[in-house]
């Protein structure tokens, strides 16, 4: 008992050595194995000066600065505040955190901008720049293609006159949007530096305007344009042979084809068709035409992207469509806006057509116009 009582006294004894010894040499060691820069012992730091958190505090130090207020503004933003504008989240003056499958956007306004700015402006300008130069390239080492046969003066119906007004229809209406849209996407850094601000305000506020009529009509002339050339413009066999050479675009042979080639087939389904659709569907979100939908700003953002994005590849592509309907082949544009070719014109560009009407299979007249050329017979 006794050694037991002077074991548990000599362990409470060194236990009170020691923490007395750390209390007092503690901060003496501490203070010799850290930085020798650091304040001693007792010392008392100064409060740090708190950044201006009022709009009135932050104008003394820097006028017109008012950070503050929007941050505040920020920090509110899932608690809606009160305003007379129209429309969904209204009370919001800047958006919130967005939740997207897979990415959480702190600021999705910004990210939008960004994606906008330095993404699909520079981007796209760059596509369209550079179909342009190629098809002017073509043009110069090339020239227009075909006219390699003599006229027979016999004229097969191309185009019906409903055909052709569905496609003009629908060109006015792409051409209307293709300008009005270029003007909103590349005007402030083409055009306004040229025109100055009241100019170019009133400019693109019209072409605004005209792009937000235009764009219903291109929607619904988009569906007939499809609805109307959907037959001929599915896949054959010859399409195969007419993609393997391109056409004999570079070997000067003309690879044969039904009454469209597998070229033109291209761009009515990537271009008319998927193209078109997201196009559209987008476009008629950013028109708040649908209806039922929210129009929240995530949806507007996505749906500019998409409209942005999807127009200028369809801008590049049919600028071959319009370079291959104009100057780059002789006799195109005299198909379509009188609706009739010289057979030879069939026979050099879509042989097995021109045959196909030669045999009776395809009638040379669907329609009740008579033939704006005279036709002699052999
Ligand atoms: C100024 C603009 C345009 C011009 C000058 C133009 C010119 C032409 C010409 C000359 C043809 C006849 C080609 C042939 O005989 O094989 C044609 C056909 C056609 N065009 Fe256009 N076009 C224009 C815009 C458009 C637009 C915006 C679309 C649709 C979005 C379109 C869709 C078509 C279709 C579907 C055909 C029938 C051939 C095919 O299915 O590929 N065109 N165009």
């Amino acid at each position: 008992m006794q050694k037991l009582m002077q074991q548990w006294l000599g362990r409470v004894v060194l236990a009170t050595a020691i923490t007395a010894v750390t209390a007092v040499a503690g901060p003496v060691l501490a203070q010799s194995s850290a930085d020798p820069k650091a304040p001693p012992a007792g010392y008392v730091a100064a409060p740090e000066p708190k950044p201006a958190d009022t709009n009135a505090e932050r104008g003394k130090s820097q006028p017109g600065n008012n950070a503050p207020m929007w941050r505040a503004v920020r920090e509110s933003g899932t608690a809606p505040g009160i305003s007379n504008l129209p429309g969904a989240e209204k009370g919001v003056l800047i958006q919130p955190m967005v939740q997207y499958p897979g990415v959480r956007l702190n600021n999705a306004g910004e990210a939008w901008r960004q994606v906008r700015n330095q993404w699909i402006i520079p981007y796209g300008g760059s596509l369209i720049l550079i179909a342009l130069l190629t098809l002017a390239l073509f043009y110069w080492r090339k020239g227009p293609l075909g006219g390699h046969r003599a006229d027979t003066g016999r004229v097969i119906e191309r185009f019906t006159p409903f055909e052709r007004a569905t496609h003009w229809s629908n060109a006015i209406a792409f051409v209307t949007l293709a300008v009005s849209g270029l003007v909103m996407a590349f005007g402030k850094f083409l055009l306004l530096p040229v025109l100055g601000g009241t100019l170019f305000g009133v400019l693109s506020y019209g072409l605004k305007t005209a792009h937000n009529f235009a764009g219903p009509l291109f929607a619904v002339s988009l569906l007939l344009v499809l609805i109307t050339f959907v037959k001929d413009n599915l896949p054959s066999k010859d399409d195969l042979a007419w993609m393997m050479r391109l056409g004999g675009m570079f070997s000067g042979q003309e690879v044969p084809s039904h009454r469209f080639n597998a070229g033109e087939k291209v761009v009515f389904w990537a271009g008319v068709l998927v193209l078109g659709a997201l196009v559209v569907a987008s476009g008629l979100v950013l028109d708040k035409l649908i209806p039922g939908m929210a129009y929240l700003r995530p949806d507007m953002q996505i749906a500019q992207m998409v409209h942005s994005a999807a127009a200028m590849v369809m801008l590049a592509l049919f600028a071959g469509h319009i370079y291959m309907g104009t100057i780059g082949m002789k006799g195109a544009y005299q198909a379509m806006r009188t609706g009739y070719v010289d057979e030879a014109w069939a026979r050099e560009h879509h042989e097995l057509w021109h045959d196909d009407v030669k045999a009776g299979k395809i009638p040379a007249q669907r329609s009740s116009e008579p033939a704006p050329l005279a036709a002699p017979q052999a």
